[in-house]
């Protein structure tokens, strides 16, 4: 039978989703479908029961509903109430289940190049939705200890209250304190939205080495201020589209029980940009 699937948020229009979960269902011939739908602020719980109704078979989570659809779960994923957020649904018979694939999409990249976590020196930058699941990802693979640097200091404290919660060592600071301390660090991740608008990176990355890893989860531009100055040291470099392409490749073998097709859904988002 053939089955369905969508993303949800707002805005949605540029979403790359139902371009990657469509090449891979081409790639394995699955008879699927997958749309963008937008539902706006304030119109999660219509929207819910719209794709109730015609029985979708699962579906993303975008912002801004990532937290509040949580409330509309019937069964939650420890990767989901770890990280407070969802980003992927299941529909058995009217049942949803939530999970979450962001901290697994971060990881990936570093599982894909054997690239090494345990007893590394993090710096995070950024406290948001996405800075909570790669903190859940730096504690599952025992970094040494992470400096969460925000720009409102709260958020960082916030977090690093959550990493110490979950056995990871760590401090918060504002973005200026750490302006010029990249090189104190192992792997740096820029996790604010800072690129997204070709700003200038928030912090130096002078001093780095071509063993440190700089990973920018913005990826668009692909090519981010942040990438470049990575670029320029040699550094090791983690694109924002392979955090993407992660996320996506679970969700696939979550509702499909196969492993994806990794290089056709590449290949699909490359084109996308
Ligand atoms: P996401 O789901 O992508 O994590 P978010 O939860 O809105 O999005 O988080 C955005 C992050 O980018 C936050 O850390 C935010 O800092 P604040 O906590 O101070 O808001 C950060 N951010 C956004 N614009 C920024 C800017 N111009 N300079 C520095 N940090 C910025």
């Amino acid at each position: 039978m053939s089955k369905s699937f969508a993303v949800i948020g707002d805005p949605i229009d540029h979403s790359l989703s139902p371009n990657i979960h469509s090449a891979a269902f081409r790639e394995m011939d699955l008879d699927s479908s997958y749309i963008a739908y937008r539902i706006p602020k304030g119109e999660l719980e219509e929207g819910i029961e719209g794709l109730k109704k015609i029985k979708i078979d699962g579906f993303n989570i975008t912002i801004p509903h990532k937290v509040e659809m949580m409330k509309y779960l019937d069964k939650i994923d420890e990767s989901c109430s770890l990280i407070g957020a969802v980003n992927t649904v299941t529909n058995t018979d009217g049942i949803l289940k939530g999970y979450n694939t962001d901290m697994d999409g971060f990881l990936e990249p570093f599982k894909k190049k054997k690239l090494n976590i345990a007893n590394t020196k993090v710096l995070l930058l950024g406290a948001g939705g996405a800075a909570r699941a790669i903190v859940a990802g730096f504690a599952k693979e025992k970094a040494k200890s992470i400096t969460i640097a925000n720009r409102t200091l709260g958020n960082a404290e916030n977090l690093a209250e959550f990493a110490k919660k979950i056995g990871l060592d760590a401090n918060a600071v504002k973005i200026e304190d750490v302006k010029d301390t990249a090189k104190n660090f192992d792997i740096i991740v820029n996790a604010t939205s800072v690129g997204l608008r070709d700003e200038p990176s928030v912090i130096s990355l002078e001093g780095i080495s071509e063993k440190t890893i700089v990973y920018d989860i913005v990826y668009m531009p692909i090519n981010t201020d942040f990438i470049k100055k990575a670029k320029e040291k040699n550094a090791i470099i983690i694109y924002g589209y392979e955090m993407l392409l992660g996320q996506a490749v679970r969700a696939f073998e979550i509702w499909h029980g196969v492993e994806a097709p990794y290089n056709a859904m590449k290949k699909a988002l490359l084109g996308g940009f």
